[in-house]
């Protein structure tokens, strides 16, 4: 017992704790660390943000100890009786301890007249219900009534009343209880799992902002087919993101089946996560193959396909994003282009790897190129080791090949070097057909290697492509050099 007082002495070793005691003391009032803090000492994991619970009014407290600490902003919150402030990169947030519900989506006052129990009561789960004192007399023992440290130790999450009123009270903690339980890898305890199942409808009232900061940290987890595996088991994937729960399930005609794509997406989702951090490169894993059951197939001379689910797919994460409220900005068109572009380095490897498609490969990934393959890696997901090990081999020689293209033609982000503008102004055109097919002529022959990615080259391909459709060059302002370079052509 000693030892653990020790222990969580240790941390608090924040300079605002001791003048919370102080504070505490000066007042007369009951004070504890709580929460996710007190959750993470256990699990070794950092946390800056740091609850205060006080049987008192937080809003006051915060006060109070601010003004100890001198220079201190306090952001107060009434409707919800709270008080914050930052202080040497930490967050602290004081509230009143509560014997009410957790009215978080409510807009009504909150009345601060609970004991540490009622507030421990109204907590989310055991392991976020421990408090640590920070008065004088009991400064860093522990108050723990549900156990929360063997839920810890088990790793499990539990509810510390009856499940039904700790989601009604605030339905946002099914989604939290699955996001723990993904971030933390612990069990959702049966009876509180069974809730989430028969409360899930309840998620309605809660905003969607809220709901994709949830599954936003589930996207981030090191393994977050954890999460939508539980979303899909309780319903809630259904009633927030019914896409991904059509991918879900595999068709047979004339015993022939195609993947389940659920589970091959949350496998690329996985894969992609041990590769990097970026929140949109993997939502472009969770959505490569997101119109598949929309493209879905059968052909009897082939069997399944699934024509232009890339298109089809990049043309539905609009109303995703809308509809999950998440960003509608560059993120988005990036995630679109993943998707649009997720198949092209497969289908590179599986035909010839020629210098032409690398070049129209780079020309479209432009600097998103290495997110483009690191998503084509992730893609393969074949339970044929043999099948796999061949595509990384050739996944390897695309990248040299990609490396040599770019190093030579510097095709990445390349605008083409002759502007429509030139084109008019050498044919004394106005805007017209004509001047779409020579600019698009030219940028296919860069990418073809028909001729280099230089002015040069691109000017006396344009004036040739302008004489095959009829056209000719006049001497005037810039035009000049054209005449000449015909002239030597000549
Ligand atoms: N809490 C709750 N119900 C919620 C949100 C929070 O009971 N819907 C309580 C929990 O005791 C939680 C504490 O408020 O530990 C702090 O909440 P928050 O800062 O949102 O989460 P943390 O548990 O600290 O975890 P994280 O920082 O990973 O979000």
């Amino acid at each position: 017992m000693e030892q653990l007082r020790e222990m969580l002495l240790q941390h608090l070793q924040h300079p605002v704790f001791k003048v919370i005691t102080d504070t505490a003391e000066a007042e007369g009032l009951e004070t504890y660390v709580i929460g996710g803090y007190v959750r993470d000492i256990f699990l070794k994991r950092p946390n800056t943000d740091i609850d205060i619970v006080v049987l008192g009014s937080g809003i006051h407290f915060a006060e109070k100890v601010a003004a100890r600490l001198g220079k201190v902003k306090v952001s107060c919150f009434k409707n919800f009786g709270t008080a914050m402030f930052k202080y040497k990169g930490v967050e602290f947030e004081f509230v009143g301890a509560r014997k009410e519900s957790y009215m978080r989506n409510s807009r009504k006052p909150i009345v601060e007249d609970g004991t540490l129990e009622d507030d421990q009561n109204r907590r989310d789960f055991t392991i976020n219900a421990m408090a640590i004192s920070l008065n004088k007399a009991t400064l860093g023992n522990l108050v723990d009534p549900f156990d929360g440290m063997t839920d810890l130790h088990n790793r499990i999450i539990r509810t510390p009343l009856d499940p039904d009123i700790t989601f009604s009270d605030d339905p946002l903690r099914m989604m939290r209880a699955i996001r723990f339980a993904t971030q933390l890898q612990f069990y959702i305890e049966d009876r509180t799992f069974a809730a989430i199942e028969s409360n899930k409808e309840r998620i309605g009232i809660v905003s969607m902002e809220r709901i994709s900061e949830e599954l936003n940290k589930i996207m981030m987890s090191d393994k977050p087919s954890i999460g939508f595996k539980l979303l899909g088991r309780c319903g809630l994937l259904a009633l927030i993101f019914p896409e991904v729960l059509a991918l879900k399930g595999v068709e047979t005609v004339n015993g022939k089946s195609h993947k389940d794509n659920f589970y091959h997406t949350l496998e690329v989702l996985d894969n992609i996560s041990r590769e990097t951090d970026d929140l949109w490169l993997r939502y472009a894993a969770l959505l490569h193959d997101i119109a598949k059951p929309e493209t879905k197939r059968f052909d009897p001379q082939v069997g399944w396909t699934f024509h232009a689910h890339n298109h089809v797919g990049q043309k539905m994460i609009p109303r995703i994003f809308r509809r999950l409220k998440l960003p509608l900005n560059e993120k988005m068109s990036f995630v679109q282009k993943m998707v649009q572009l997720h198949m092209r380095p497969i289908a590179l490897i599986e035909n010839e790897v020629t210098d032409s498609a690398v070049r129209r490969l780079l020309f479209e990934a432009g600097d998103d190129i290495d997110k483009l393959m690191t998503l084509c890696e992730a893609d393969i997901t074949s339970k044929n080791r043999e099948k796999v090990e061949r595509h990384l081999r050739n996944f390897k020689i695309v990248r040299r090949k990609l490396r040599e293209i770019e190093e030579k033609d510097h095709i990445r982000n390349f605008q083409p070097p002759v502007t429509g503008d030139m084109i008019m102004e050498t044919f004394g055109l106005t805007p017209c057909a004509e001047v779409g097919t020579i600019k698009s002529a030219i940028k296919e022959a860069i990418l073809d290697g028909v001729i280099h990615n230089n002015f040069e080259e691109a000017f006396e391909f344009m004036v040739r492509k302008g004489r095959e459709l009829g056209l000719t060059p006049i001497t005037r302002g810039n035009a000049t050099t054209c005449t000449d370079k015909n002239k030597s052509e000549a």
